[in-house]
């Protein structure tokens, strides 16, 4: 899909998605004026799209996916998430999943940029890898950090709510799919604890647009970008079968069973 021009968020129109290097359109987007970021960026691991990892078939994953090199992560890192810094709301804050590999420029990137980390979140999946000479991974770093410690959202939904999340990556079995798609119920624990209702939710490497669609369902704004087309009309598609605000009890069960 092509951009389109709007006088929403920027030149961005408000629940909208687009195509193009995040680096590049990110800093189209005026100071202040996103709630929340949710992201999950390239790892810079080499990773290949059409693996049959995962316990994936390989040829129903949509091929494309754009790595980073390693030896500029860094700089990519630091650029992304000072654009990042920028565009929040001094009360908003961010989630960015890692790897364990390259953890260390995201977290000082976050550092850099002047982001209080509050959580460093854990998230425990299956389908890690199968390994012969060392442990298989199965876990991703979530450090969700905000621009100001004594002004962001909070909404204690659940009593005693612990930093690590075992969520169940979700059966895509005879579909088409991208290859590192997050579980819904995951996107939506952090849109129900960090967000409300009409709140600018932005994801800047979209992927198969997981961070949108919930963002619809749950009746909060988005804002997306992905640099592979074939992944943004992937995401178009899919954020076409939701309705607004319909999955407001939907996606809350966190063993990747849809609830409705
Ligand atoms: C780990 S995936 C995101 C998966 C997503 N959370 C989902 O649920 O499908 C990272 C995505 O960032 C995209 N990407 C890489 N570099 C980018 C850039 N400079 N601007 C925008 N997207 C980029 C990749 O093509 C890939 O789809």
């Amino acid at each position: 899909m092509t951009d389109r021009a709007d006088a929403g968020i920027g030149r961005f129109e408000t629940n909208s998605i687009h195509t193009g290097d995040c680096l590049r359109l990110m800093k189209e987007i005026p100071d202040s004026s996103i709630d929340l970021i949710i992201t999950d960026p390239p790892f810079a691991i080499g990773f290949k799209a059409r693996r049959g990892n995962y316990n994936r078939t390989g040829a129903r994953v949509l091929d494309g996916y754009q790595e980073v090199d390693p030896s500029g992560y860094g700089a990519f890192t630091s650029a992304w998430i000072t654009e990042a810094h920028r565009v929040l709301k001094e009360t908003g804050s961010m989630y960015v999943f890692s790897g364990w590999n390259n953890l260390k420029y995201i977290l000082i990137a976050l550092d850099d940029a002047g982001f209080v980390t509050i959580n460093h979140l854990i998230w425990k999946y299956q389908f890690g890898v199968f390994t012969k000479r060392k442990y298989v991974t199965s876990h991703y770093h979530i450090p969700f950090v905000v621009k100001d410690p004594k002004r962001y959202t909070f909404n204690k939904v659940e009593h005693y709510p612990e930093d690590v999340w075992v969520i169940r990556r979700e059966y895509w079995t005879g579909k088409q799919k991208t290859p590192t798609k997050l579980p819904l119920a995951l996107v939506s624990k952090i849109l129900r604890f960090s967000s409300d209702e009409g709140d600018l939710v932005l994801d800047p490497f979209l992927g198969s647009g997981t961070v949108a669609v919930a963002a619809k369902g749950m009746n909060r704004r988005y804002l997306g970008f992905e640099v592979v087309e074939d992944y943004c009309d992937f995401a178009q598609t899919r954020l076409e079968e939701v309705e607004t605000g319909s999955a407001q009890q939907e996606h809350m069960r966190d063993d990747g069973v849809p609830t409705a």
